[in-house]
């Protein structure tokens, strides 16, 4: 059979819905300046979908910093992967300032996040090691232990007993192969903002030997007293031996970084084929993420204002009745009953009659039956935002409850 033929044929559990939904559900255009209010299809709505906690994409510093690194370095520097000739003090300087940020003793960045832990799993196991990991892991992890070629125990979703079960399992395996053993959790479950059981976790360290990788996306820059991190939240800081961050998030930029002892870092430096074969991070995001890094150090009123308006927003969602699931983090699902055409219309209506623009997920990501909105609250939102949201999605439940959304016909955007 010819591929191409084979491929376009059935375009996948997404690619099935282009049609219907090709820049309204899928891939809509935002347009302006980021911020707590951008235009979508030429009107402007209220935006809650991006991860930009901080508010740093627009702060006129990072613009500032973002604009005079392009001017002084260009896009292009440096030329190479950093091992051949694509290193720079600027990259080395990124990487000591995010360790002592984190309270690492050394730290390697990444051009993406996503490649990075990929690379980071592929290096740091091999036949003989065992990874225990949470079920409910970012597509990320799953895709580095794609390349692991050894056993692996995977646990439900912050269950300690299975965990530990896991553990017992990798603990008499290892013990044969001479293997090791890394245990792999978020910090912060970016979908529905639980976090991670990580001081229970670093508690089994006591009668299990492994080595504990977290990724905290988007813990880095919104949890801890100083931003620091989920491990920074529970004070476990100690006890996680690889923190992983990304700059998609709080920094508002592009790249991640890994942070560990020194011989690690050493080791992955020589062993991350992602990153050993792959062109360095280009100077404006280096410049920028050093600004960025020194905003998110030096102006805790951003995460104070975060965390206002995360209050105000989970606080008014709970007391107006909604189920916002087990979230101690700024990620705010709002889970209702229905189904997916039901869903389709809230979107169609929250949009088009509220001007407010929020991620929509439904199964297979949520149970048959649940609809998932999907709230990130950042520091450029305001209380009136939070105010008039609520209201909107008390109208909506409203009519969700009288079965309103079922009678319309499935939202047809050729016609909006
Ligand atoms: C939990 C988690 N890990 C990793 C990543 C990937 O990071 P990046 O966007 O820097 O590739 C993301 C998404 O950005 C994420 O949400």
């Amino acid at each position: 059979m010819d591929l191409f033929e084979k491929r376009v044929r059935n375009l996948g559990p997404l690619g099935m819905y282009a049609k219907q939904a090709d820049g309204y559900f899928m891939f809509p255009k935002l347009e302006g300046e980021i911020g707590n209010k951008m235009i979508f299809r030429g009107k402007e709505r209220l935006v809650w979908s991006l991860n930009n906690y901080l508010g740093l994409a627009n702060h006129p510093e990072v613009r500032k910093a973002d604009a005079e690194a392009a001017a002084r370095f260009g896009l292009a520097a440096p030329m190479g992967a950093r091992m051949m000739s694509g290193q720079t003090v600027y990259h080395e300087q990124l990487e000591r300032e995010l360790a002592a940020f984190v309270n690492k003793p050394a730290a390697y960045l990444f051009n993406f996040g996503y490649q990075g832990m990929i690379s980071v799993i592929d290096s740091m196991v091999d036949r003989n090691d065992v990874i225990v990991y949470d079920s409910e892991a970012h597509a990320c992890i799953i895709d580095g232990m794609r390349l692991h070629i050894g056993k692996r125990f995977v646990y439900p979703h912050n269950n300690m007993e299975n965990l530990r079960k896991g553990l017992e399992r990798a603990t008499k395996l290892t013990q044969q192969t001479g293997g090791g053993i890394l245990v792999i959790t978020e910090g912060v479950y970016g979908m529905s903002g639980d976090l991670g059981k990580i001081k229970e976790i670093v508690e089994l360290k006591k009668e299990f030997n492994f080595r504990l990788l977290i990724d905290d996306a988007h813990g880095f820059g919104t949890m801890g007293p100083t931003g620091a991190g989920t491990d920074e939240h529970f004070g476990v800081q100690d006890g996680v031996d690889m923190y992983f961050g990304t700059f998609a998030k709080s920094m508002a930029g592009i790249g991640g970084f890994i942070a560990s002892t020194e011989p690690i870092i050493d080791y992955l430096k020589h062993n991350m084929r992602s990153q050993i074969f792959a062109k360095s991070l280009p100077m404006p995001m280096v410049m920028g993420a050093l600004k960025r890094l020194e905003l998110v150090r030096t102006q805790p009123e951003l995460r104070t204002k975060l965390w206002t308006i995360v209050e105000a927003l989970q606080k008014g969602l709970r007391e107006a009745g909604f189920n916002i699931g087990n979230t101690e983090s700024p990620v705010t699902p709002v889970l209702l009953n229905g189904t997916i055409p039901e869903a389709t219309n809230i979107t169609v209506e929250m949009r088009e009659k509220y001007n407010i623009f929020c991620s929509i997920v439904t199964y297979p990501v949520v149970p048959k039956g649940i609809i998932m909105l999907r709230l990130i609250p950042t520091a450029v939102h305001t209380l009136e935002d939070v105010k008039y949201t609520i209201e909107a999605f008390k109208e909506i439940n409203a009519k969700l409850e009288n079965g309103d959304y079922k009678n319309v016909a499935f939202a047809d955007i050729s016609n909006l």
